[in-house]
């Protein structure tokens, strides 16, 4: 598999947010199959307020952040489940965003949950990343209720985490990258074509 840009945001905006653990991890892994993995923490970096009436040009995270996603192949959005929906953060920092941003890019949905599995807030994700027109993955990740205590504290050797959920996170990544690399190849072929 050729190295590809990989964009992630974590969409809490809470310091020991299982969500953005998640993400994390998620990062390392995509990082040792050899991809360059760029994280953007709302909780450590947040945005400012969207206004359509401010560009915020001289906001340093969020022109860094809109840079990177021009550059990425996939991006992966995650999200704790807020009363059935995504969160305030990541709603947020996806009005700054547009179609230049995901057109044509592989997009997967993640999210915490207190209930088994974040069906709404994954749902709505989804649809959100359709109007910006990116891929939906064919899968999406979620832990939810007691797999969350997975990623609550972190050890030596980093989290325990159950084989169902592990072989879950390895499978749905695996799904991820391969319809990166699938939408890289024939936007790059179609980029020779018509140049
Ligand atoms: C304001 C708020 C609303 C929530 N709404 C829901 C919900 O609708 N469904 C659900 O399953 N869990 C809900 N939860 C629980 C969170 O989804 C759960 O704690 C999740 O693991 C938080 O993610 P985090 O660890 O990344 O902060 C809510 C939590 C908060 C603080």
């Amino acid at each position: 598999m050729v190295k590809m840009n990989i964009v992630i945001i974590a969409g809490s905006n809470r310091k020991s947010s299982t969500s953005t653990r998640l993400a994390g991890y998620s990062e390392r892994l995509m990082g040792q199959k050899g991809h360059s993995v760029t994280l953007f923490d709302l909780y450590r970096s947040p945005l400012p307020f969207y206004s359509p009436d401010e560009y915020h040009q001289e906001h340093v995270e969020l022109q860094v952040l809109k840079k990177s996603l021009v550059q990425a192949d996939g991006i992966v959005l995650v999200t704790p489940e807020y009363h059935g929906s995504i969160s305030g953060v990541l709603k947020n920092a996806l009005d700054h965003l547009g179609q230049e941003h995901f057109n044509n890019k592989a997009v997967l949905s993640v999210s915490s949950s207190g209930g088994a599995v974040g069906v709404s807030s994954l749902t709505q994700l989804q649809a959100i990343v359709r109007n910006l027109h990116g891929i939906n993955s064919p899968e999406w990740l979620s832990i939810g209720g007691a797999q969350r205590k997975w990623f609550e504290t972190e050890g030596q050797d980093g989290y325990e985490i159950g084989q169902d959920i592990n072989d879950r996170i390895h499978r749905v990544i695996g799904s991820f990258l391969d319809l990166t690399q699938l939408v890289r190849r024939e936007s790059h072929a179609a980029g020779s074509i018509s140049s």
